[in-house]
């Protein structure tokens, strides 16, 4: 990833996410100021990205949409609803345990950040410079009125690996937090990998709740690897922490963090396949974890 690149799998993570949720039963998933929210992200992207604002709209274009995608990575699809939704289920525990701030590691154009600015929580974003410019400029020009979240500019990388955390920094590290790092590590090297996670560790008082997703590819077929991997390329993205579960597991707690929850693809289908009625499987894999 590159600092000066509009992320495409960012992109497309929100191109999905609305092209579905123009069906009302995954819609019924969400508030409407998410809906609305990622309506705007879709209209605003650059050329030709925007082009799918307009032909999702269409039953037959999302029918297409969707018959390409399952063919070529079945449960692609479905895991974006599913990962949105079910973070944002384990977020609302924790704002029962009290906790009111959020970091939002590899932001993109995901929403959490923004709204839950808009609930009383304290909220931060990190992502590439070119990124964390466009969605403070999305915020700007859409959401004048509205709280923002401290949109903070990083590209980490082996050589540059300090999150943002100095002594000047303006995240807490008194108050109870929440880490989100939602398709994040997957592009990062082990090395650094573990290196962002003792500096989540080292920086805050109280242990921070970290909710992750991790793909574990090796459980895929061969040739959905393939495509994972080949689709990721494409966009001029890389996938770099090959882990299996247990592997990502031992990282985990390797650098002092409790799985605490941990879902994998299957469950996650059953719920939400029986909480929709629909037919469209996850992506086999597929892992959300919350840890402390
Ligand atoms: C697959 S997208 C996920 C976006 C968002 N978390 C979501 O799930 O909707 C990965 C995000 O991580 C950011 N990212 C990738 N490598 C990064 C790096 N080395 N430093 C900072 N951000 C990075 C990208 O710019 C992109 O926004």
């Amino acid at each position: 990833m590159k600092p000066d690149q509009l992320s495409k799998t960012a992109a497309f993570i929100a191109i999905k996410l609305y092209g579905l949720t123009r069906i009302p039963a995954f819609q019924s998933l969400f508030d409407d100021s998410v809906i609305n929210f990622y309506d705007r992200v879709v209209q605003n992207l650059p050329f030709p990205l925007n082009y799918y604002h307009y032909w999702l709209k269409f039953n037959w274009v999302r029918r297409l949409y969707i018959w390409s995608e399952e063919l070529f990575l079945p449960g692609d699809l479905l895991h974006i609803i599913a990962r949105k939704y079910y973070i944002r289920q384990l977020i609302n525990e924790l704002k029962d345990d009290g906790y009111r701030q959020i970091v939002v590691l590899g932001a993109g154009f995901d929403d959490l950040a923004f709204t839950y600015s808009q609930k009383g929580f304290s909220c931060f974003e990190i992502d590439v410079p070119h990124m964390a410019k466009y969605k403070q400029q999305f915020l700007n020009k859409h959401y004048p009125d509205s709280n923002h979240p401290d949109i903070i500019n990083a590209h980490l990388t082996n050589n540059q690996q300090k999150l943002p955390f100095g002594s000047s920094s303006t995240i807490n590290r008194d108050k109870k937090t929440i880490i989100i790092a939602e398709g994040f590590f997957d592009y990062l090297q082990t090395d650094l990998v573990e290196n962002i996670l003792h500096q989540i560790k080292q920086y805050f008082s109280d242990s921070p709740a970290l909710i992750s997703t991790h793909f574990a590819l090796n459980e895929l077929p061969l040739h959905h690897r393939w495509s994972f991997k080949t689709g990721v390329k494409t966009v001029g993205e890389e996938l770099k922490l090959h882990y299996n579960i247990t592997q990502f597991r031992k990282l985990l707690t390797s650098n002092g963090f409790i799985i605490k929850k941990q879902f994998d693809h299957q469950t996650i289908a059953s719920k939400l396949q029986q909480k929709i009625g629909t037919d469209l499987p996850i992506l086999q894999g597929f892992y959300l974890l919350m840890s402390k």
